[in-house]
């Protein structure tokens, strides 16, 4: 290889991303994308006929992006015989129910669909965990896991900062026992997305740059470990096929150690 066909050929790499759904998330999902350079191509499918339309770039994405709140209507699933080579990330929520549903109706492979799950839940985690400690959220380790929203379940036993787990420092962090009462920050992280949807109707910023992550993760294959909603079945003592999210290293997930409070936690 020549410097110039190297350079002619990350010029004109591509990486075509379909985003299913023009609604707030899905344009902030846009421009997050395009502001880190992932991709040079989008494609903007909506219901909505006034909205961008571009079956072409569909042909062949590397990924799909769904955020669409509403479900293709009958006579518009066609769309799924474009999905054979590209993997599905499902944003809309309930996203884990969704995300069961995408696998279902595109009969992928389990690994070519994840959905985003808790790695917003476990950002939000990690950076109030930060504020308390007054350590960068990059320094804060940690995971929240299961269904997104409501019911996830923060792994304490699991915190860490540098190797250091809060629990051996404080054995009854995340319980009613704390004084400390390190529960508060689960519980302020289910409670961020009820309140941005009181001040401004939707969460769009947060969700923008969590999904700007999983696809860099996708597109550049740089093997990060993120909580993603993945089928889950015989792990963690759940016997259903179901969806929910667990630390996954490009779509396989990783054998994590709960404590039995926190596998109880996580059941259906
Ligand atoms: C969020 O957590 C509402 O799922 C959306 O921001």
């Amino acid at each position: 290889a020549t410097v110039k066909s190297e350079l002619i050929e990350r010029l004109t790499s591509r990486s075509p991303v379909s985003i299913i759904g023009t609604g707030s998330v899905g344009m902030a999902c846009a421009i997050s994308i395009l502001l880190k350079g992932l991709s040079d191509e989008l494609a903007f499918v909506d219901l909505d006929e006034g909205k961008p339309k571009d079956y072409l770039v569909m042909a062949n994405p590397s990924l799909v992006i769904i955020t669409a709140g509403a479900c293709q209507e009958k006579g518009e699933t066609r769309l799924h015989l474009v999905y054979l080579l590209c993997k599905l990330i499902i944003v809309s929520n309930p996203v884990d129910t969704l995300t069961y549903e995408a696998w279902k109706l595109s009969a992928f492979p389990k690994n070519r669909v994840i959905g985003s799950g808790c790695n917003l839940d476990t950002a939000r985690f990690l950076f109030l965990i930060g504020q308390k400690l007054r350590i960068h959220s990059e320094s804060c380790h940690g995971w929240i896991l299961g269904e997104h929203g409501d019911s996830s379940v923060p792994v304490w036993s699991g915190v860490n900062i540098a190797g250091v787990l809060l629990r051996d420092l404080i054995s009854d962090i995340g319980t009613d026992k704390n004084p400390e009462q390190w529960k508060n920050v689960h519980e302020e992280v289910i409670a961020s997305a009820y309140e941005i949807i009181k001040v401004k109707s939707s969460t769009s910023w947060a969700i923008r740059l969590s999904v700007a992550d999983l696809t860099e993760s996708i597109l550049k294959n740089i093997r990060r470990t993120q909580p993603v909603s993945t089928i889950i079945k015989d792990l963690c003592g759940i016997n259903e096929k179901i969806f929910l999210s667990i630390p996954s290293l490009e779509r396989r997930v990783l054998p994590i150690k709960l404590t039995a409070e926190e596998e109880k936690e996580l059941q259906p």
